[in-house]
């Protein structure tokens, strides 16, 4: 059983996000990186649709990598679907991805905290019950942003973006009430920390910009104690890291882009 990987899966570059903390936290680790770029942005997607193409996703993923864990780095994919993967593939665990509103309802002092995300976690019932079990006390602005995930993508193929675009799709985060501003934005989508420096630049005001990368890669590592063993020595250097584009056409910028997290391409 040894030496099963370690799989994560968004609908694009975002997991790489949560990948770069799980390597530092798990470096004997091997890991499969899958990014469903075929239907990349999953947030306009109808539910149904896309949880039946996620499952059935997960049925040939799991036959062929073998995790030893299956992530979900994706909120759009986990706040969906979490339920039918782990009812449908109950041999594997999974590691999902949800807004982190319990932590920032914790932490804020304002008492004003925002969520952003895609359209489609904004409008998830599973978004909805974390509100109201975690953050009751909290007034919570739920921001749905349709450009953000593809302005990440374009940031970090060609290293460009345009920050007044990134300025009006957080604008809607800052909020100001009773002498009151929001203190704490959630970054409920995992490509979004790719622009968090831009985000901070174009903020009309401070805030804690929450990024439960290292969250989730700590989660991860907890759940795989135990479990399985890590390829040692010699061993271990002769399995790459790999990355799976669903579509089969990863151009050359996604290829660099691949390469410099240390993964090598493999076709679906
Ligand atoms: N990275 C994904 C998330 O965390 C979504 C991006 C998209 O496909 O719209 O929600």
């Amino acid at each position: 059983m040894a030496e099963r990987p370690v799989l994560m899966f968004d609908s694009g570059i975002g997991g790489l996000t949560v990948l770069r903390e799980a390597r530092v936290l798990m470096p004997d680790r091997r890991f499969v990186y899958v990014a469903d770029d075929a239907a990349f942005p999953y947030g306009d997607w109808e539910e149904e649709a896309l949880d039946r193409r996620i499952v059935d996703l997960f049925g040939t993923l799991l036959d062929r990598y073998r995790p030893e864990i299956a992530v979900i780095p994706c909120n759009t994919a986990s706040t969906l679907s979490l339920a039918s993967l782990r009812a449908a593939y109950p041999g594997t665990p999974f590691v999902g991805t949800v807004p982190a509103i319990k932590p920032a309802a914790e932490r804020t002092r304002s008492g004003l905290v925002s969520v952003l995300a895609t359209p489609g976690t904004v409008k998830r019932q599973y978004t909805r019950d974390l509100i109201a079990q975690w953050a009751q006390k909290c007034h919570v602005r739920l921001v749905g942003s349709t450009k953000l995930a593809r302005l990440a993508e374009i940031y970090m193929r060609d290293g460009f973006v345009d920050e007044e675009e990134v300025s009006a799709e957080i604008a809607p985060c800052f909020v100001e009430r009773d002498g009151k501003r929001t203190d704490i934005v959630v970054l409920a989508c995992t490509h979004y920390p790719f622009l968090v420096n831009r985000m901070r630049k174009m903020a009309p005001w401070p805030v804690d910009w929450l990024d439960p990368a290292e969250a989730i890669a700590r989660r991860t590592l907890s759940l795989l104690d135990g479990r399985g063993e890590a390829p040692a020595g010699d061993r271990a250097a002769d399995l790459r890291d790999i990355a799976v584009f669903t579509s089969g056409k990863a151009d050359f910028a996604i290829r660099r882009l691949i390469q410099g997290f240390g993964l090598s391409l493999t076709q679906p």
